[in-house]
């Protein structure tokens, strides 16, 4: 059986180091200008060479020259059901829970609409240019079960579980201790591991699971450290305020997680924006990481999250759509929105910075940098090629622009999906624009 062994031409982009959060010099980036990206036939990125150094024929060449490619992104938090109620109006977090978010989750009760559901969110994940995520499906066992059997038929990096629910959520959405263990333990078994899958215990948020459900979560990460985490923390003020009612002896939201043994280096909390000091302490300490979600930050009106004052804590952040309550799948968009809320706070976020938190420093966080994250060889070849613009405005931006990082700053403000060429997973293409 003879596997296709790749070589894609164009214009490589990735990190071999972390870039400060305003820098624009060229420090741990790496830009290679027309070169060919090879990929063997494992789907590993062999290495990389200048476009005269032409593959021999036993290479199938592509040649995207004057197109970027950059690895795949990595969506640190996203929800698989919500693509249904995406860009539902006129209501904060709470309240959109209740009027849009919980119900829609509910059809994912049903095997097949599970499946469905499932399939279309990842389809719409590669048709962004994302290729690794961290996802919330929904308190069913089925849905989570949907969700790594559809990602396993890709090949992609999927991070899941189902959610854990028992209190402060309507009829048909909510769990118990001792089934939600049954379920986690059995989900365990089955997918963490298995293939490109791992399991995260999934806790909601605080409000919805009882002090015993939190305990149970944090029983099953101390008996396997190679669980990750993921829930919300700190997102809004009235969520926060609600949290201080529920847990009176916690010092802060995230010491509800810290007490419940829920705060470790495989943890990614959503938002964060609500923080204190100490929280940011107890983060570093860990090794845990805030996924910044700034469409959805912005479009619930949840508030602006600090990337500075979490950098400057040794805090690690990686971006996320947070889609439904972000706007868009597309972490291009989401980067632009990543910007403006740092513009808020008058502070800087360069290109290389913002794209490095939705490549290797996602990687890094997740402890999945020998795998992706970067175009480094012996890396799986998650790559996406990429239109450098698309319509007259961007064309002309980018013919006027003067050196590489305003180049890319302003690529990375002007595209969206449609600048999206190739996605790759693991050396196969499953996604090319029609
Ligand atoms: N907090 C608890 N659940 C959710 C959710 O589904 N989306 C967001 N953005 N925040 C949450
Ligand atoms: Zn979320």
């Amino acid at each position: 059986m003879s596997a296709t062994r790749l070589a894609l031409r164009g214009d490589l982009l990735d990190f071999t180091g972390t870039p400060a959060l305003a820098q624009t010099g060229l420090e741990g980036v790496r830009y290679r200008a027309d070169h060919w990206l090879l990929i063997d036939e494992r789907g590993r990125i062999a290495g990389a060479q200048p476009a005269e150094q032409v593959p021999d024929a036993g290479w199938q060449r592509i040649d995207h020259r004057g197109r970027l490619i950059l690895p795949g992104f990595i969506d640190t938090h996203v929800h698989s059901p919500q693509l249904e109620v995406i860009a539902s109006y006129g209501t904060e977090l709470l309240d959109w829970l209740d009027t849009y978010t919980f119900p829609a989750e509910r059809a994912f009760a049903d095997p097949a609409l599970a499946r469905a559901g499932s399939a279309r969110f990842l389809d719409a994940l590669l048709a962004h240019g994302t290729t690794a995520a961290v996802v919330f499906p929904t308190v069913h066992k089925t849905s989570a079960d949907a969700l790594f059997e559809a990602a396993s038929a890709r090949g992609m990096r999927v991070i899941a579980g189902k959610c854990l629910m028992d209190r402060h959520a309507p009829d048909g959405l909510r769990d118990d201790v001792d089934g939600a263990e049954r379920d986690c333990r059995e989900l365990i078994e089955r997918w963490h591991g298995r293939g490109r899958n791992a399991y995260a215990l999934t806790v909601r948020f605080a409000p919805t699971s009882t002090p015993a459900q939190l305990a149970m979560a944090g029983r099953l990460a101390a008996a396997d450290p190679t669980l990750y985490l993921q829930t919300h923390v700190a997102e809004n003020r009235a969520e926060v305020r609600w949290v201080a009612e529920l847990f009176p002896a916690a010092r802060s939201y995230l010491d509800v997680y810290a007490r419940a043994g829920l705060l470790h280096r495989r943890s990614v909390f959503a938002h964060g924006i609500w923080l204190d000091e100490a929280d940011r302490a107890a983060l570093h300490e860990a090794g845990a990481q805030i996924a910044f979600c700034p469409s959805s930050n912005l479009f619930l009106g949840s508030g602006l999250f600090d990337w500075h004052e979490a950098a400057e804590a040794g805090v690690r952040v990686s971006v996320a759509t947070d889609v439904g309550g972000g706007t868009s799948l597309s972490m291009l968009r989401t980067l632009a929105d990543g910007y403006k809320v740092q513009a808020l706070a008058g502070r800087k976020l360069s290109a290389w910075a913002a794209l490095h938190g939705a490549t290797l420093a996602a990687a890094q966080a997740l402890e999945l940098d020998d795998e992706i994250g970067s175009l480094e060889a012996g890396r799986l070849a998650d790559v996406c090629v990429w239109d450098w613009a698309v319509g007259p405005v961007a064309a002309r931006r980018m013919d006027v622009a003067r050196g590489l990082h305003e180049r890319v700053f302003a690529w990375m403000l002007l595209s969206d999906e449609r600048n999206l060429v190739e996605t790759y997973v693991a050396g196969t293409r499953r996604f090319e624009r029609g």
